[in-house]
């Protein structure tokens, strides 16, 4: 067995600042910072012209001022997007972040990065392969291979991320499949994360007993993340950082 995965805090502030700042933005991670997070995810996406943006739906109508799909979009165009406002005016102007704007924040806030890998669904399996390869690879770039940590629901996507790079992946499931050690293996991840909602007793500690670590989300309730913990979650992913401690 291999020695267990191990995150650097037990709460991960989801989507940046959860929902006390617009989702996968700067100003999310600042927040998070702020309030004594050491560890953020958000999801990356490539834009028409394949440049990495922070981006979790395909379109762009909830978080931005913008219409349309992202994996069509030019990057240029994007950048002049308001991103804030949807979430509170107080926000109004932040912009949709690029990859390595994102990267080179945590990197000097001294955050720790689950980076989702989120293609763009409508480009089926050959726009999951060019996301996995393009971020795996700028995040080899962007950051210590200790302060990252690659996930993706894609297995395209981590297929393709296991060739670009050698930093660790995390297999990221919604319902734990039949074939989910095979699925680890076939990307050598350490971690796997799942959807606290569907999780079993039992699943987690086969996880566990593989020697991977183990990632819910989204946990919103203090009681929900502690009873997770005495399954032996590792760690919890959370939208509440007003409700959860990230110590
Ligand atoms: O990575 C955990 C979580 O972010 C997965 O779901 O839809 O919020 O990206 P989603
Ligand atoms: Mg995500």
């Amino acid at each position: 067995m291999r020695s267990p995965y191990s995150y650097p805090q037990r709460v991960i502030a989801h989507r940046g600042g959860g929902v006390l700042a617009p989702e996968n933005t700067l100003a999310g991670l600042r927040l998070a910072h702020a309030r004594g997070f050491g560890a953020v995810e958000f999801d990356v996406m490539l834009t028409g012209d394949a440049v990495p943006i922070l981006m979790h739906d395909d379109t762009l109508e909830r978080t931005t001022s913008g219409r349309g799909q992202v994996g069509t979009a030019r990057a240029a165009d994007l950048a002049r997007l308001d991103a804030g406002s949807w979430r509170d005016e107080r926000f109004a102007g932040e912009p949709v972040p690029g990859f390595g704007a994102a990267a080179a924040l945590c990197v000097e806030l001294g955050l720790w990065a689950n980076v989702e890998i989120k293609p763009w669904a409508p480009g089926g399996v050959a726009v999951a392969e060019r996301t996995g390869t393009l971020v795996a690879s700028a995040s080899a770039i962007a950051f210590s291979p200790a302060r990252v940590l690659l996930s993706s629901f894609s297995p395209e996507a981590l297929r393709a991320a296991r060739v670009a790079c050698r930093l660790d992946i995390a297999c990221l499931f919604d319902a734990l499949p039949a074939n989910w050690r095979e699925q680890v293996g076939a990307v050598d991840a350490v971690a796997v994360h799942c959807n606290a909602a569907r999780l079993s007793k039992a699943e987690a500690a086969a996880i566990k007993a593989q020697g991977l670590g183990l990632m819910c989300w989204t946990v919103n309730d203090p009681e929900v993340a502690q009873r997770l913990f005495d399954m032996g979650v590792d760690a919890v992913c959370t939208d509440r950082l007003d409700l959860l401690s990230p110590a």
